[in-house]
């Protein structure tokens, strides 16, 4: 089998390699990353992509078809990966997660790809606090990452057929640790606050809706819909990625923070505009078609592993929301230096590879 990671060498990257070279510990893995965040590594021993048979560095808006000789399956991570750098950052955003995804699925289906697997979001129902959303209901995107990734399934869809197996999974927010940590996620804000300055600052009243999912979790989804046979949800799936459980108030992810760092203080803004971000998702079909590969981890075991790792990066400074753990810092600084152009690709042509 050979797969190929398409934007691997971010935060869900390293441990999407991981676990499927646990798997197919035979697999020809190869990873394609332009490499925005690849000197971002947070304590690791090892390069995570040294996991990797190959590690290409190129842009996937100039994609070169010869990647997918002989490839079986593409997993699709890249993307300019949350709302602050898509409101920035807007074609680029469209151009990255959704225009280039469609292309290259295109291509990959004609180089006789057989299973593509593309990394969705739960943030396309929008505003959805009254009840929890299922892959049945409206879509309601409200930014232009999330529209990005709506219009990413809605164009996946017809390329389906029976020799090429689409799996939209529909990723609830992020959490944990990982080789290349991020901390412009929730959970992860939260324990990097309470680890800097024992401070939890909710930017809202605290009452939104938020499903996570551990980012190990989303590395064994992964592995499952690169597998999966049409049989088990069809040609095109878009299935809703994390669990029931997982359904937080941002308030009680706060208040599981704190139990865990004793002595955190929690701030809430109730100034704060209602946050249009509150959502609530239904997983059961996720766990009807992937008995085998639910989430395992649980919350307070994912606070105790940020905790650790975050103290052992050494990171003490309150203003971390400023810091290299924030990806639209990390962009915006390599403009200033003049390394990225305004559309984010690099000063310098060609791209290198490595081999
Ligand atoms: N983190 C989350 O909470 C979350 C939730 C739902 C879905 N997702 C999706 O999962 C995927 C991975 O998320 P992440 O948290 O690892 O994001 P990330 O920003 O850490 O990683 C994205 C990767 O894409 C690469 N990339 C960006 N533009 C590229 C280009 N033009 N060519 C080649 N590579 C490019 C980046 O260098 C980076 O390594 C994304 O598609 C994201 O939208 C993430």
């Amino acid at each position: 089998m050979k797969i190929l990671i398409i934007g691997n060498m971010g935060y869900v990257g390293p441990g999407t390699v991981n676990q499927l070279r646990e798997s197919y510990p035979e697999a020809e893995l190869i990873g394609f990353d332009i490499g925005y965040f690849a000197n971002r590594l947070t304590n690791t021993v090892l390069l995570p992509e040294v996991k990797l048979n190959n590690q290409i560095i190129g842009d996937v808006r100039k994609f070169p078809a010869g990647v997918l000789k002989d490839v079986d399956a593409v997993v699709y991570l890249a993307a300019i990966s949350n709302d602050p750098m898509g409101a920035k950052y807007e074609e680029v955003t469209l151009d990255v997660n959704y225009r280039s995804c469609i292309r290259i699925a295109r291509i990959a289906r004609e180089a006789g790809v057989r299973s593509f697997v593309f990394a969705s979001s739960c943030s396309m129902y929008g505003l959805a606090d009254q009840y929890a959303k299922t892959e049945n209901d409206t879509l309601n995107p409200l930014t232009a990452y999330a529209r990005s990734k709506v219009f990413s399934e809605r164009e996946l869809e017809p390329l389906a057929n029976d020799n090429f197996t689409v799996t939209c999974l529909r990723f609830a927010t992020a959490c944990g640790m990982s080789d290349r940590l991020r901390l412009d996620l929730v959970l992860n804000d939260f324990v990097a606050g309470a680890v800097t300055a024992r401070e939890i600052n909710i930017l809202s009243d605290g009452t939104p809706w938020r499903p996570l999912i551990n980012v190990r979790d989303m590395a064994r989804a992964i592995d499952w819909a690169i597998t999966r046979e049409q049989s088990n949800g069809g040609a095109y799936l878009a299935v809703n990625t994390g669990s029931n459980q997982w359904n937080y108030q941002v308030k009680d992810l706060a208040e599981a923070v704190a139990e865990v760092i004793p002595g955190c203080q929690v701030y809430l803004n109730s100034n704060a505009q209602p946050d249009k971000r509150s959502y609530r998702v239904n997983f059961d079909l996720f766990a009807k078609l992937a008995p085998d590969h639910q989430p395992i981890h649980d919350l307070h075991s994912t606070i105790e592993k940020l905790y650790e790792g975050i103290s052992e990066i050494g990171l003490n400074d309150p203003k971390f929301r400023d810091s290299k753990y924030m990806r639209l810092k990390i962009l915006s600084g390599l403009q200033e230096k003049s390394l990225l152009d305004e559309n984010l690709s690099w000063t310098w042509e060609p791209q290198m590879v490595l081999r």
